[in-house]
């Protein structure tokens, strides 16, 4: 029999209720469908860090590079662990050490889900670039605290980066309708966004069954509230990508249906998969986080693994829980419910 080992990474406040109820969800449905899944999971968070002073071991990367994929929580408890450290220390870390450049986010209305748009039938897949851009870390301050303090933030693009991230927005456009947006301000700026335009350009010619539309950054976030159903697969940098992914996430419903892979597509790695929402600490403990996010994102991971049947058996099973209405009315239903309901539209 196949088998799968993965590591759970549930991390800070609501991560460890959602990755429980995505763990439930994907050992019945592998159960069912004839494949292993063993779950290891490791306690890297804010919590740990309290007590070790890191986020995860010196040798926490080595530990999960034998795995087949990671599912990871929420990561952030900022009362006590400033995010910075947090998020560098643990997420990010691993995001960067795997390599893992693609990020995809998927935006679609489950049944029974209410949007807050009137465009009901859009479908859009979001490819935010993961490892460079303007979140390279690249930059530094002098004369800090004083009147003449100067600071730099440098955004690096690579012709390496640029190129894989458009290559995988082509590959996924190929796959789906034809259709590619790619986002950048190059009217703006000039050097690295004029630059994407061109490797898009370039890419463009290579793939010359895809439709490819490039789109300033400012005109596709007033597309996506006015007409997202113009759109199939978006892609974007890092920045873009993060900010566009959230306004995704809005015109769904909210971020607990925003559902998130990192992966790195020559698989020589684990991909992580994990909920765009974050540790929601006014929630935490109340036993209302909506788990979906979490299960979706599951569903990447076995999608990803090479078990599609599988995936799409949990696709239909969240969307019966939400098209009876269960689990789709933020703060509504309890996570336990929600998950009792996804488990029983598994049968
Ligand atoms: C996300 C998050 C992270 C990111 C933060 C928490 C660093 O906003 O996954 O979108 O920007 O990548
Ligand atoms: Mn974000």
């Amino acid at each position: 029999m196949k088998s799968y080992d993965i590591a759970l990474i549930p991390a800070d406040g609501i991560g460890p209720d959602v990755v429980d109820a995505a763990w439930a969800v994907l050992s019945k449905v592998a159960a069912q469908s004839g494949f292993g899944l063993s779950g290891t999971t490791f306690p890297w968070s804010c919590t740990y860090y309290k007590e070790t002073g890191q986020m995860m071991p010196g040798d926490g990367i080595e530990t999960l590079r034998s795995f087949d994929a990671i599912l990871l929580g929420s990561v952030g408890w900022p009362a006590e662990v400033p995010d910075s450290v947090s998020l560098h220390g643990l997420l990010l870390t691993i995001r960067k050490a795997f390599d893992q450049y693609a990020n995809m986010r998927s935006h679609r209305l489950l049944p029974g889900v209410n949007g807050p748009l009137k465009a009901t039938d859009f479908d859009l897949l979001c490819i935010r670039e993961n490892t460079e851009g303007e979140y390279s870390g690249a930059g530094g301050r002098v004369h800090q605290g004083t009147p003449s303090e100067v600071v730099v933030e440098t955004s690096i693009f690579t012709r390496r980066g640029v190129e894989r991230i458009l290559r995988h927005g082509f590959e996924q456009a190929r796959q789906r309708s034809g259709r590619l947006a790619s986002v950048t301000k190059s009217n703006a700026q000039r050097h690295s966004m004029v630059f994407w335009d061109e490797v898009t350009r370039e890419l463009a010619a290579e793939y010359s069954d895809v439709e490819v539309t490039s789109y300033h950054v400012d005109a596709l976030a007033a597309r996506l509230i006015m007409a997202p159903e113009s759109l199939d697969v978006i892609v974007a940098s890092n920045l873009f990508g993060d900010i566009l992914t959230d306004m995704g996430a809005a015109i769904q419903g909210g971020l607990g249906f925003a559902a998130s892979a990192n992966i790195n597509p020559d698989r020589s790695v684990p991909s992580m998969f994990e909920p765009v929402h974050g540790s929601a600490p006014d929630i935490a403990h109340l036993g209302i986080a909506n788990p979906i996010a979490t299960i979706w994102s599951g569903a990447m991971m076995l999608e990803h693994l090479g078990e599609r049947p599988a995936a799409g058996r949990v696709m239909n099973a969240i969307a019966a829980a939400t098209g009876k209405g269960i689990g789709a009315t933020p703060g509504k239903d309890k996570t336990s419910a929600i998950t009792a309901a996804v488990l029983e539209a598994l049968d």
